[in-house]
């Protein structure tokens, strides 16, 4: 596909995927969704790619779904709209390499459900967050009311999806909407250094991290601690990652993965 809205670097094992629509604040449109999918598809497939890192152009991350291509929906187009942005940002939660949210600027409605369908997300201290659809009448459709609460506990969600309020990063960090606050300077250098360091690890052992987590927050204790035993042993035997990780640090060595 021919990206008009997204571009991607590629560089020692990261793939840095920015949103290019800056005069729109980056609002997600249909076209923008087509592209994710295919992003996600080429960057799949490309197996010296350990890490993508998702940022924003300009002084947004994302502002939210695009509200000009939302006005005159009916109600099944509506439930259509929430239903393709649901799809793609749980396929970027489904992807086998960690994927971070590098949050340069506003994440708002779709922006910060965007953001949280990523791996970890890493904010600039100018970085505002909220969900403001009841501003406009509406609530989440990329699965915020869900995400949300999960990531920062339901009162804190509740506060943020029923008054429509930004807030500033420190505020995020509190309630573990992100892992990490920069200088707006540091953030490119900060993320791509986070994303070098997990690129350098067991490429197989860092997926399968990712894999047991997501399944496991699914399901209960019992069936995820027994999901971990079962990749924790695909790792072992005769020519695994896990046999080269091991003998390189007997050997007092640097791995070959
Ligand atoms: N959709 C479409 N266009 C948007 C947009 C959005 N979500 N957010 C900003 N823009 C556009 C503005 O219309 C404006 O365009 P023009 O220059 O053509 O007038 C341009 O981006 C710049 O925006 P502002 O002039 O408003 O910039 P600002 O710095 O004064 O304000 C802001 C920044 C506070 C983020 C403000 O733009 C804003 O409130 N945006 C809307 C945020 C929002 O409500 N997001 C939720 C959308 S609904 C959603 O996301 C539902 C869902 O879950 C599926």
């Amino acid at each position: 596909m021919e990206y008009t809205i997204l571009n991607l670097e590629v560089t020692d094992g990261v793939a840095l995927v920015k949103i290019n629509r800056p005069k729109a604040l980056n609002a997600l449109n249909t076209r923008f969704f087509q592209e994710m999918d295919a992003m996600i598809e080429d960057v799949s497939g490309m197996q010296d790619v350990k890490v993508m890192v998702i940022t924003g152009e300009g002084k947004a991350f994302v502002a939210g779904a695009d509200i000009a291509e939302m006005v005159n929906k009916s109600p099944e187009e509506g439930t259509a709209f929430s239903k393709v942005g649901q799809n793609t940002f749980n396929s970027i939660e489904k992807m086998d390499i960690p994927v971070i949210a590098a949050i340069n600027g506003f994440a708002l409605g779709g922006g910060l459900e965007l953001a949280m369908s990523c791996d970890i997300r890493i904010a600039s201290s100018k970085a505002r967050f909220g969900q403001p659809e009841v501003n406009l009448g509406l609530i989440p459709g990329y699965a915020g009311t869900q995400r949300l609460p999960r990531l920062a506990g339901k009162g804190d969600a509740l506060m943020l999806l029923l008054t429509g309020d930004m807030i500033g990063a420190g505020e995020a960090l509190r309630m573990g909407l992100v892992q990490k606050v920069v200088e707006p300077e540091q953030l490119t250098d900060e993320v791509m250094n986070l994303a070098k360091t997990i690129a350098s690890k067991g490429p197989q052992a860092v997926k399968k991290v990712k894999k047991v987590v997501r399944e496991g927050l699914q399901t209960d204790f019992e069936s995820g601690s027994n999901l971990e035993s079962k990749q924790f042993g695909s790792l072992f035997g005769k020519g695994s990652e896990g046999e080269e990780g091991m003998k390189a640090f007997l050997e007092k060595r640097k791995p070959e993965w």
